[in-house]
């Protein structure tokens, strides 16, 4: 029997200031460290037989390379886009030219906080949000990504 190829994996893209999980505004963000984070979703992708490459930048084009790069090297994205979420037409354009399914993630709830965090760029192209949920929310969207794969 030919050996069964393996999938492609979700590339987990986080951006500015989400290195700092874990000290920054915990009330806001929780206690998890992004490297906690990051096991939690690797755990969770393998239950679906898939693995993630799990990424953080602070630096924008740094993000629409990884972007570019999920076109023929994952199979689909969770953007957890920080700030950048809210201003970045850049990320917007990269998110476009993807194919694959696009999970917009936040840990706190935008539209719950000040006006100007209520503006996505990466909505307009992304399949599905998931905000306000804290570290399980990357766990959620793993698993949203894996049943959007099998549609
Ligand atoms: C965030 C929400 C953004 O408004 C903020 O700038 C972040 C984190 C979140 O995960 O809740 O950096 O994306």
């Amino acid at each position: 029997m030919p050996k069964k190829a393996k999938a492609l994996p979700i590339y987990v893209i986080n951006g500015p200031n989400l290195n700092l999980l874990g000290t920054r505004e915990p009330e806001i963000y929780g206690t998890a460290t992004l490297a906690e984070i990051g096991k939690l979703a690797a755990a969770r992708a393998k239950t679906h037989g898939l693995s993630v490459v799990f990424q953080q930048s602070n630096h924008e084009g740094v993000l629409v390379d990884w972007i570019q790069e999920c076109r023929t090297k994952g199979c689909g994205l969770i953007l957890n886009a920080g700030a950048l979420t809210h201003t970045s037409v850049a990320l917007l354009d990269a998110c476009r030219a993807l194919t694959h399914p696009i999970i917009e993630l936040h840990l706190s709830n935008p539209y719950a906080r000040e006006p100007f965090r209520q503006r996505s760029f990466i909505a307009k192209a992304a399949t599905g949000v998931i905000c306000g949920l804290g570290a399980n929310g990357y766990v959620l969207a793993v698993d949203a990504i894996a049943a959007l794969l099998k549609e």
